[in-house]
């Protein structure tokens, strides 16, 4: 069943607590997240396939993402649902149609990443954000969640970890899923993602002054996870 968009005001008692883990492309925040979410019976949702999506629409649509008015105008006009998958991953569906086959071409990358410094689209992916996590039992992971989307998340991780493996574990990636893949070009599309993300004017990416920092360079996400668990049901989580 879809998990339902609350109304804009939160409820008086939230089902569990809100996880917020953000940081940096290619950190292992969708794996991670997954599997802390996994183990909680929490749902968890990345953030970032929504601004995605909304790109690929644009593109498909004939919209040109610079374009701030129309771009916005789009996201509104959709018809947004999250569908658990049985492993309790929401998945975007927009006017009923699943959109994962489109959003992991670099084409598409590049177009998240204008849409995501765009004003209106970022005004309305947060209220439909908060509608989305209001009831709690969630993880979601993205690069503002932490710091604006739910500032009184109970648990906030910022992942981060070095560009180079950061690099090499989205070009492993991509080659699995079968796409053509440069390292170097990976490695370097990543960067300027990032550069967008930390100098967009509104809400760019950082450190919540109340997070946990984690460095998964030398771990592996299996065990980034367990260290999120243990610190949520060492405050007394599910
Ligand atoms: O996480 P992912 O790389 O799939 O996100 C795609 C793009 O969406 C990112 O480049 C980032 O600019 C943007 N994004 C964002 N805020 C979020 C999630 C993603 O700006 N909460």
């Amino acid at each position: 069943m879809t998990r339902r968009l609350q109304g804009r005001r939160a409820p008086a008692r939230r089902k569990g607590k809100i996880i917020a883990i953000d940081g940096p492309a290619g950190v292992g925040k969708s794996t991670v997240g997954h599997l802390v979410a996994e183990r909680l019976g929490y749902d968890f949702i990345n953030t970032g396939e929504m601004f995605r999506a909304l790109a690929w629409k644009a593109i498909a649509a004939g919209v040109p993402v610079e374009d701030l008015r129309a771009v916005a105008a789009l996201a509104g006009r959709l018809k947004w649902e999250f569908r658990p998958t049985p492993e309790r991953t929401l998945k975007t569906f927009i006017d009923g149609e699943s959109v994962a086959p489109f959003l992991r071409d670099e084409g598409v990358s590049a177009a998240s990443s204008a849409v995501a410094a765009n004003p209106g689209v970022r005004r309305f992916m947060c209220r439909l954000q908060r509608r989305l996590g209001a009831a709690g039992a969630i993880v979601m992971e993205g690069r503002d969640i932490g710091t604006h989307v739910f500032p009184d998340a109970e648990h906030k991780i910022y992942l981060d970890a070095d560009v180079d493996e950061r690099a090499r574990r989205r070009y492993r990636q991509l080659r699995a899923s079968g796409a053509k893949a440069r390292l170097q070009a990976v490695r370097e599309a990543m960067l300027k993602r990032d550069l967008n993300d930390l100098k967009r004017k509104i809400n760019p990416l950082s450190t919540a002054s109340d997070a946990v920092v984690l460095d998964s360079t030398h771990l592996t996400l299996h065990e980034v996870a367990e260290k999120i668990i243990r610190m949520v049901r060492r405050n007394g989580g599910r």
